[in-house]
């Protein structure tokens, strides 16, 4: 594997889903891999458990970590091909992109959507100019469609909380104040379609995904009743994506409560954080015994660890 910006990047998820908990119980075995080996983090936004894990996993594996938050500390970067740079942009990723490879053997990007323009934002322009000048393999921390790194961490601790062969996972949208973008929601869509789960997604009517992801899966309108028998449910709020960028709903009727929990089947409750307590989630429901979020998190290490692993693996 050369570049890990989604998560079709991997040829079997399941078999490296296996490897990142094998992975988890010996983390320092491959620590000889990454001697002597580099990784650049940029920032293009905020960030815990992404720039926190990436970084641990990169040591665990015996790498050298540079981390810059871009956004705020480096020159405000100028994508267009041929353009007249005579504004505020002052660096072409031409010349940082080649500069930056020279500093590092890997280089990991975190750029969101902006969510003011559709084509813009599914075009990856951060993401895919890094791809395309940067002389080094790239991974997409979270980028404007998609985060692969959270949905591989999701998939291995769906794995290992698992109590029937195919549980019954749902994504749950819940309110939120802010306009969020899609990729949590899109990666994790990708990923359960891939994995032998019965898969559920449930909205209220206007924050319908992107169709082309989510054309293979079911859609069911009545939260209560995508809720039923439920092994897991995964929640996440994102904004519309029709009207696209637009918060249409605000209120509390679609967060998660310990009554909705209770029409599951004893499910595990799953947010890729951070989340805004009694706003997507009780504190009943995610204080419980039920509530995974930690493990979740802490899952960002090791699945950061196995993409690094197989990449390093090609250098
Ligand atoms: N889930 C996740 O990506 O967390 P951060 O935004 O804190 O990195």
């Amino acid at each position: 594997m050369k570049h890990y910006s989604s998560i079709y990047n991997l040829n079997n998820l399941q078999k490296t889903v296996k490897e990142a908990i094998e992975l988890k119980g010996k983390p320092l075995e491959y620590e000889a891999l990454g001697k002597g080996k580099t990784i650049c983090l940029l920032f293009f936004n905020n960030s815990l458990r992404t720039r926190l894990s990436t970084q641990k996993a990169a040591q665990n594996l015996g790498m050298q970590t540079i981390v810059m938050n871009f956004g705020s500390e480096g020159w405000q970067l100028e994508f267009e091909d041929g353009a007249v740079m005579n504004e505020h942009k002052s660096e072409h990723i031409k010349e940082a992109a080649k500069v930056i490879s020279q500093y590092c053997d890997i280089v990991a990007i975190r750029a969101f959507a902006l969510l003011n323009n559709k084509e813009k934002d599914e075009a990856e322009i951060v993401l895919n100019n890094f791809k395309k000048y940067a002389s080094v393999p790239v991974v997409n921390m979270e980028s404007a469609i998609g985060h692969p790194l959270q949905a591989l961490a999701d998939a291995i601790t769906i794995e290992e909380n698992k109590i029937i062969n195919k549980p019954k996972v749902v994504l749950s949208w819940a309110p939120h104040p802010k306009a969020l973008p899609h990729a949590v929601a899109n990666s994790f869509v990708e990923m359960m379609q891939l994995q032998d789960v019965d898969f559920v997604i449930t909205h209220p009517e206007g924050y319908e995904l992107n169709p082309e992801i989510t054309k293979n899966s079911m859609i069911e309108y009545n939260q209560e009743k995508a809720f039923e028998n439920a092994d897991f449910i995964y929640v996440k709020n994102w904004s519309s994506y029709k009207e696209y960028g637009q918060v249409l709903k605000t209120d509390s009727e679609w967060m998660i409560t310990a009554n909705k929990m209770k029409l599951t089947n004893n499910a595990k409750f799953m947010h890729c954080l951070p989340v805004r307590r009694n706003v997507v989630v009780t504190d009943e429901v995610i204080d419980s015994k039920n509530s995974i979020v930690i493990e979740q998190a802490n899952n960002r290490t090791y699945s950061a660890q196995i993409i690094l692993k197989k990449i390093l693996e090609n250098l």
